[in-house]
């Protein structure tokens, strides 16, 4: 590695450019706990180590850049929700938010079950030995061939998400002699505080069926008369990194008096309630995100209020963390690979990587942190912004960070709180390669996505 001396951008005292950050932090070798995954900490040499690996090592073994998944941490994550939801609910990982075999298996083994919302989704998750009754299939416009193998499959339920699909799983279900137990998607009309592209309880949008004008108390009406489906419940997901908890409470709140007025209309108590994803996690030091035990006593209690107001036998919850239980876990490691200083203004550090293996800086306008891993540093911080290698300007991973002014070609830089929605977002832009995951642990890393090759493009090149 070779480490040149450069002129830098602005430094610590200077007046700054305006952009999305703080003031620098008092020391920039420190790695805050709440952004950096559990077994993550900076060894006394000044090499960050995860899982008892140092990076230095990591990269050598396999690569850069890469995703590294602390693998007691996630399974940590997967228990509390387990423990903080208890015997009496259900947790779902959204597989959407980063899926592999690996995964699916850690899943079982912590007893949670798992939501998925397309047909490689669901042949992952069955390949990987996850029963079916503990899968959940979920999408807006789920085709009939997946529709008939989550049938055929046996899948626990799946959520209907429009008038189109209630007939059209009921008929598939007829056709294949079995009742398919069934949840109705609602949107409840609630505006979550999120980036618009990922709220999702408001009316205006392609989800659910609408709580408001009766149309969802009409689909209820429509599924409970079809032999093919078993109506079981009903399903809300607001949106998603989303830190208020009051969306969730009114959104528990209307699926409870819709639960009453089904009861008074037919007579049928439905046993469930699925309030889905969307709890936020901390990308910067600003976020601070609810625990697992604090969301589910919040739930817990509003659902139990508003059952017994209602007269009814309070219904199993369940819940679908995505984000919040992998997004922690990973950080990307990546090599700096050119260094540009504007006086005044920034330094752009490129890396061998961008928006093909992170795409939500681009796409959400989100903010995360980054860290000089490879070696410790004192000196000043300078204001970076961190930049990928493809070609166009919007290829930012961390919009505006502080590195060490001496940061050098050849230094390693991790981006934590990678965990969700990168590589299950991740692109070949520009042909890039995407990147493997490498699962940490005592002091040993394991691929469990490997890193594509030149081949694998051109395999699927026949022209
Ligand atoms: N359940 C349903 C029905 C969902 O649609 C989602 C996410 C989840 C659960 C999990 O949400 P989570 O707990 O992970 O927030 N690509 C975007 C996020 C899209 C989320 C889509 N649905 C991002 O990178 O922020």
């Amino acid at each position: 590695m070779s480490r040149s001396a450069h002129p830098a951008g602005p430094r610590h005292g200077d007046v700054l450019p305006e952009g999305h950050y703080s003031a620098p932090p008092s020391d920039l070798n420190a790695l805050d706990p709440k952004v950096w995954s559990r077994t993550v900490t900076r060894a006394p040499d000044g090499v960050v180590t995860v899982g008892g690996m140092d990076v230095t090592r990591l990269a050598e073994e396999f690569g850069t850049p890469a995703y590294f998944l602390d693998e007691e941490d996630f399974r940590a994550r997967c228990r509390a929700w387990r423990d903080a939801f208890g015997a009496d609910a259900d947790v779902f990982y959204a597989g959407k938010a980063f899926l592999s075999r690996a995964v699916v298996r850690w899943l079982h083994e912590e007893g949670l079950n798992l939501d998925v919302c397309s047909g490689g989704e669901l042949t992952t998750a069955l390949d990987a030995g996850m029963p079916a009754e503990r899968i959940a299939f979920h999408g807006n416009n789920k085709t009939p061939e997946e529709i008939e193998r989550a049938v055929a499959a046996g899948v626990g339920h799946i959520v209907l998400d429009s008038f189109q699909e209630i007939v059209r799983v009921a008929h598939i279900a007829d056709r294949l002699g079995t009742r398919q137990r069934v949840q109705i998607r609602v949107t409840v009309g609630v505006e979550a505080h999120t980036h618009e592209f990922i709220a999702t309880a408001h009316e205006d949008q392609k989800f659910g069926i609408a709580l408001a004008g009766g149309e969802a108390a009409e689909a209820v009406r429509r599924a409970l008369k079809l032999d093919g489906l078993e109506l079981v419940g009903i399903h809300s997901h607001i949106g998603s990194q989303i830190f208020d908890t009051a969306g969730f409470e009114v959104a528990a709140r209307r699926v409870v008096s819709l639960l009453a007025e089904i009861r008074d209309e037919h007579g049928v108590e439905l046993p469930e309630i699925d309030l889905g994803g969307g709890l936020g996690i901390a990308y910067t030091s600003a976020d601070d995100p609810r625990e697992p035990h604090e969301i589910a006593q919040g739930l817990h209690d509003i659902v139990t209020r508003e059952c017994a107001a209602a007269g009814l036998a309070v219904p199993r919850i369940s819940v679908e963390p995505g984000r919040a239980i992998v997004g922690p876990t990973a950080f990307t490691l990546y090599e700096v690979g050119t260094i540009k200083p504007l006086e005044g203004l920034r330094t752009y550090v490129s890396v061998d990587g961008g928006m093909s293996d992170n795409i939500r800086t681009a796409l959400y306008d989100a903010e995360y942190s980054v860290a000089l891993v490879s070696r410790s540093s004192d000196a000043e911080p300078m204001l970076a912004r961190v930049v990928g290698k493809h070609c166009e300007s919007g290829d930012i991973v961390v919009r505006d960070a502080f590195l060490p002014a001496d940061l050098a070609v050849g230094d390693l830089i991790a981006v934590p709180a990678t965990g969700a929605y990168c590589r299950s977002m991740a692109s070949n832009y520009n042909h890039a390669l995407r990147p493997p995951v490498v699962a940490v642990r005592e002091g040993a890393g394991r691929v469990i996505v490997r890193r594509e090759t030149e081949e694998d493009l051109l395999r699927l090149d026949v022209g």
